[in-house]
């Protein structure tokens, strides 16, 4: 067995990488709760590849199938409302996982120099699975589905010159149609989760490249041949094959990384199972009520929301008058979270030794962009338009002051070992 394993060793060095990126992983002695998001998007990952699998196996991507093949996996196929409700949960789990993940970064600087392709990366994951929802949400061909997409869709209508092209182009038709729907499939299917998979091996490729941050933001690479004690007894691996820098503070992911990350895993089943068994349309939210009624190109439903996980961006949309506007709006929106790496410019990394200006600033940011959220579900009357635009100077505000007191933020001394909470 030995030998046979030495042999494949030598023509492709799967044990290496095995120690490198998971067993003998530096990972800081000090994560929290918050670091097991990670593992969790990719556990959620796993579930939505698996049931999609198996929904594409009796579902129908046509513009008269679609609907009832749904129907027919969810009382006649065996276990396939499990199925259906396992993915349906798993897109709103991904969410809730992915923006718990993005706010960890957010509170401990993650973010900033060295790892800011790490969060560039993150961000075109996020885009990617952003598209992947909304691709996805077309195929049960319901009422919302259908209206949803028509509205977004129309959206790029609102690019001069291009607009109406490209809504066309989009489309494969005139109105949302069948054609739509099998090149959403298409998408949903096979391209997108394609191009999510790459991402997210670069994502941890990047990752492991600089080496994880930790609650108190502080460095646990030890500077080229220095004197790392607890590295050579711990990491003997690491210091013989990848030996680029010598870390302090640090245990290897297994088994201390694994066995928290299950810790978590537990309670996150637990919570899923809740949703999945008891109450998998969850109020409205994970399955809205128009879409157990077939699309009917004929009747608009009286409120089109999107799902709950796109609402804060849609608030932002709407709180501008401007169609134009708002979907620059919309779009300026991401493109700062994109570029929140170069808006930071402290040098200190977690808000646990920044300035109170600054904790105020992510209070400020989570309470707007909840209430964005809160406010993007529902109908947009006169009083929620003018509260969505106060929240929305709240989310931009976020950015702009963090680019200018950073600069000179009053942060407190860091400790020079990482502490314990
Ligand atoms: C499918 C989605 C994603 C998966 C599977 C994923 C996976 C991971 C994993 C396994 C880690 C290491 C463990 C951890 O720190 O929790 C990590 C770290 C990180 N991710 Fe993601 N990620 C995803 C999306 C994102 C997004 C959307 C962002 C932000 C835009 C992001 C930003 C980061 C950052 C900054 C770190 C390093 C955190 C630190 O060391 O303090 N990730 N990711």
């Amino acid at each position: 067995m030995d030998a046979l394993l030495g042999w494949i060793e030598k023509r492709l060095p799967v044990m290496d990488a095995y120690k490198k990126h998971l067993s003998e992983y530096p990972m800081p002695k000090n994560f929290n709760f918050w670091y097991i998001f990670g593992s969790l998007a990719m556990l959620v990952l796993v579930n939505q590849l698996v049931t999609g699998v198996w929904l594409t196996m009796n579902y129908v991507p046509s513009g008269d199938g679609a609907f009832a093949s749904v129907e027919y996996i969810m009382r006649d196929v065996d276990y396939g409302w499990l199925l259906r409700y396992m993915h349906s949960t798993g897109a709103s789990a991904f969410f809730i996982v992915v923006y718990l993940h993005m706010f960890r970064g957010l509170i401990y600087g993650s973010y900033q120099k060295p790892r800011e392709l790490l969060w560039l990366f993150g961000m075109l994951i996020f885009l990617v699975l952003m598209a992947e929802a909304f691709m996805g949400y077309l195929l049960p061909w319901g009422q919302m589905s259908y209206w949803g997409a028509q509205v977004i869709i129309s959206l790029f209508g609102a690019i001069p010159v291009i607009g109406d092209d490209l809504t066309l182009w989009i489309r494969g038709d005139y109105v949302i149609s069948g054609a739509t729907l099998n090149r959403f499939f298409a998408l949903h299917v096979i391209a997108l989760p394609i191009v999510l998979l790459l991402l997210i091996v670069l994502h941890v490729l990047a990752l492991h490249e600089v080496g994880s941050n930790n609650p108190d933001g502080i460095e646990t690479k030890l500077p080229k041949g220095s004197k790392g004690e607890g590295y050579k007894t711990q990491f003997p691996f690491h210091k013989q094959y990848s030996g680029k820098y010598d870390v302090i503070d640090s245990i290897p992911f297994h088994p201390y990384g694994t066995v928290k990350d299950l810790v978590g895993v537990a309670v996150f089943a637990f919570l899923f199972s809740y949703v999945l068994f008891f109450n998998p349309e969850m109020g409205g939210y994970f399955l809205e009520p128009p879409n157990f009624e077939a699309a009917n190109p004929l009747k608009t439903p009286e409120h089109i929301a999107p799902v709950w996980y796109f609402t804060p961006f849609y608030a932002i949309l709407r709180a501008v008058p401007d169609k134009l506007l708002g979907v620059a709006a919309m779009g300026a929106s991401i493109v700062f979270l994109f570029l929140l790496p170069w808006f930071d410019r402290c040098k200190v990394r977690s808000y646990r030794y920044r300035s109170k200006l600054h904790l105020a600033n992510i209070i400020q940011f989570t309470i707007s962009f909840i209430a964005l959220g809160i406010l993007g579900s529902l109908p947009a009357t006169e009083l929620y338009t003018y509260m969505a635009r106060i929240f929305s100077l709240g989310y931009f505000m976020f950015f702009i002051l963090l680019f200018v007191y950073s600069k000179n933020e009053a942060t407190k001394p860091l400790p020079e070992r990482v502490t314990f909470k």
